[in-house]
């Protein structure tokens, strides 16, 4: 999930001077609070997936929330993969990969990787998460800055955090701010890291932009395409190869391989000399437990038919284009955005819950998302698409859309 705010939680009630606070009776009063404000969070158990449908407390219900953009993740090739790499090889990888977990299909999914983003080298993390805390604590130091956009996932955020880099953020896309950062400390080591495709919005950051202002000002770039990978660009490379730029304009390039490619995980690539350092120094990848090769060979076809699939992204983007199309016929507060994230601005927090619960009514499961996940004000239903929808399932949710109240108090769009 993707974070505009970085979260710093504040004691509930102060205890009674000299009284040591229970932490645990704390973390309670805090979750309270969000029940108050109607911003719990709460797990919901899948009973079963097939396709976009969803069996949830004994209900069919079509899903419009899912990162498996492609409609990878049940492909019958990638099970067979991992069926065949585990009948091979067991499951677990039994160790971290520089002991003597990195397998043969960690090799090659690392090479399929590298190819695919026209990079020298990759290297893969057992989550996007670990990997931005792993490259940004093996890139910055004390001392350093590290310039974000404030809608950066949350991993971007606590990355440069954890690093001990002074986090500067710019708002959301606006160069001129990033700029002005940048130049605040001109003598700094400096990165600059932006989501390639914004999670909670779903619109792409200015790349070529934001590359020429960190070649002009001796920044490295980062980008996380977490969603822009198998999603954009000629045969799914990534928003970076849809603005046309290399390894020496982005020279740290992460993607995971638990959305578009429908697995889990994720990668780093760029140079041989990114990549060695990373295998050195990031935290996350060295004192951690290689992923199952089983999975890295399912990714590995995942990886072939998304680059061969073209269809795929073609029907997916057939698919926004009549979504977005009859969503302004009805008026609806959509925001603009050009991929599969299609989020749908509600504004306040209640408001976005009772619209969740409104669709569930019509059988559809598009999850709220709100404060802190977006800034305050902004709770949303983060609609996802997904080439496994068909034009019928998108003519269901805007029929069930063009039902929810308006100009009432709860669910009214703003
Ligand atoms: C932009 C972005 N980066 C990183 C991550 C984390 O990836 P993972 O789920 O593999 O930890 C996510 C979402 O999960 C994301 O949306």
């Amino acid at each position: 999930m993707g974070v505009g705010a970085v979260q710093r939680r504040e004691t509930a009630t102060p205890p009674a001077p000299g009284t040591r606070a229970g932490l645990i009776e704390r973390l309670a009063a805090q979750t309270a609070e969000r029940e108050h404000a109607s911003l719990r969070r709460r797990l919901r158990t899948i009973e079963h997936a097939e396709g976009p449908w969803l069996e949830s407390d004994g209900r069919r219900l079509l899903g419009f929330c899912s990162n498996d953009y492609l409609g990878l993740a049940q492909h019958p090739q990638l099970i067979a993969a991992l069926k065949r790499a585990a009948d091979d090889e067991g499951v677990g990888s039994g160790s971290a990969h520089l002991v003597c977990g990195h397998r043969r299909e960690h090799a090659q999914l690392e090479e399929a990787l590298a190819e695919w983003t026209g990079r020298e080298r990759a290297l893969l993390f057992s989550t996007g998460y670990m990997a931005n805390l792993g490259t940004m604590q093996a890139l910055l130091a004390r001392g350093d800055i590290c310039v974000q956009d404030k809608l950066n996932h949350a991993c971007l955020l606590d990355g440069a955090q954890l690093a001990g880099a002074e986090l500067k953020r710019y708002p959301h896309a606006d160069i001129e701010a990033a700029a002005r950062q940048l130049a605040s400390r001109p003598g700094a080591a400096a990165l600059l890291a932006s989501d390639g495709v914004f999670s909670m919005d779903g619109d792409v950051a200015p790349l070529a932009r934001l590359a020429a202002l960190c070649a002009r000002e001796n920044a490295t770039l980062m980008v996380d395409d977490a969603h822009g990978l198998g999603v954009l660009g000629a045969d799914g490379a990534g928003s970076v190869a849809a603005a046309s730029l290399g390894q020496r304009e982005v020279p740290v390039l992460m993607a995971t391989l638990g959305k578009a490619l429908g697995c889990s995980g994720a990668f780093v690539a760029g140079s041989a000399a990114l990549i060695d350092g990373l295998l050195q120094f990031a935290r996350p990848y060295i004192y951690t437990t290689a992923m199952p090769p089983a999975l890295a060979a399912a990714a590995c076809t995942a990886v072939e038919l998304a680059r061969r699939d073209g269809w795929r992204r073609d029907k997916l983007q057939a698919l926004i284009a009549r979504f977005r199309a009859d969503a302004a016929q009805l008026g609806l507060p959509l925001l603009d955005s050009p991929s599969a994230i299609q989020p749908l601005l509600l504004g306040d927090a209640q408001a976005a819950l009772n619209a969740a619960q409104a669709l569930e009514r019509h059988g559809l499961l598009v999850t709220a998302i709100r404060p802190p996940t977006v800034p305050q004000g902004q709770a949303r239903l983060r609609i996802t698409l997904s080439a496994a929808h068909e034009d019928e399932h998108v003519d269901r949710l805007l029929d069930a859309l063009a039902t929810l109240p308006r100009g009432g108090s709860a669910g009214r769009p703003v």
